[in-house]
């Protein structure tokens, strides 16, 4: 059963994660644009209006709230709990139109005010909100009748026939999964969308499996965490060369890499 305890561990480590990983993370977006292009493909998936406003929550050092004002117009306002995400993206020139500030999916109430917005966007962020009831709930609050809430999610490692490839390469490996490969299953996440927003429409991005980029994926401290929770970084990072060196037969034989992202309405009446 997950407890408010376990609620509270998780956001400190994801925060503690996350500004650990800041340096590592910017020059991962440095060599591969990769946050900016899944930001573009889920904006452009759910036909985001230019010029609307959005919530960006889980931005991060803003990668996705930058995305959003530069190419399509938006006004954002991002919410990450990481501290040194948030200082690092404030550091770098936002404008006037993107704001960042510390905060907590699930506590939107407390940074958004009185503020309305067209869309609320979590791009790579819902999977490690522990309470997404309580966060999509938050969210439909601050979203204007007919505004949207989206988000894609931590990708699967697919095989032709969309095995789990990654289950594979751990049992290749011989050693156990991960109990907590998210914190929040893409279902589960879905089912709070419904519940506010009424039947949820599915994406796909689908890029092919390449060893490479994941190999610098998997180096940002925060998204190797959960593959092997409680090595230290260098031996983690070890352990993923060991486990994506299995995967590596995969590549030619049309594997893939699944970013699913999903988007509900929020009803014109306000009665779901
Ligand atoms: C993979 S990063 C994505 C950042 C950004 N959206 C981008 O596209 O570059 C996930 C972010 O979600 C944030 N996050 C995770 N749980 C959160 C929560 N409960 N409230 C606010 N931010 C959260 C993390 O701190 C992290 O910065």
């Amino acid at each position: 059963m997950i407890t408010d305890d376990f609620r509270r561990k998780v956001k400190q480590n994801v925060a503690a994660n996350f500004d650990r990983s800041l340096a590592l993370y910017q020059a991962f977006e440095d060599r591969h644009h990769f946050f900016a292009a899944l930001t573009a493909e889920l904006a452009e998936r759910i036909r985001l209006a230019p010029c609307s406003r959005v919530l960006d929550v889980g931005c991060g050092n803003g990668i996705s709230a930058r995305t959003l004002n530069a190419r399509f117009g938006c006004r954002v306002l991002g919410v990450d709990l990481s501290e040194k995400m948030v200082e690092a993206g404030r550091g770098g020139g936002l404008g006037e139109e993107v704001r960042l500030v510390v905060g907590d999916a699930e506590q939107l109430d407390a940074v958004v005010g009185a503020a309305v917005f067209d869309y609320v966007l979590y791009n790579a962020s819902i999977f490690i909100v522990p309470d997404v009831d309580r966060a999509i709930r938050q969210a439909s609050a601050c979203l204007r009748p007919g505004g949207k809430i989206a988000f894609s999610f931590y990708p699967r490692l697919a095989g032709p026939d969309d095995q789990d490839l990654l289950a594979e390469a751990f049992r290749r490996m011989g050693a156990p999964p991960p109990r907590f490969r998210v914190i929040t299953e893409y279902e589960a996440a879905c089912r709070a969308l419904e519940a506010h927003c009424g039947p949820v429409t599915h994406h796909r991005w689908e890029r092919p499996l390449d060893i490479p980029f994941l190999l610098d994926f998997f180096a940002i401290p925060a998204q190797s965490a959960s593959l092997f929770p409680g090595l230290a970084y260098e031996a983690r990072q070890a352990q993923v060369a060991r486990l994506l060196g299995g995967l590596a037969d995969w590549a030619p034989r049309g594997a893939a890499v699944v970013w699913r992202l999903a988007e509900g309405t929020k009803p014109q009446r306000a009665d779901t």
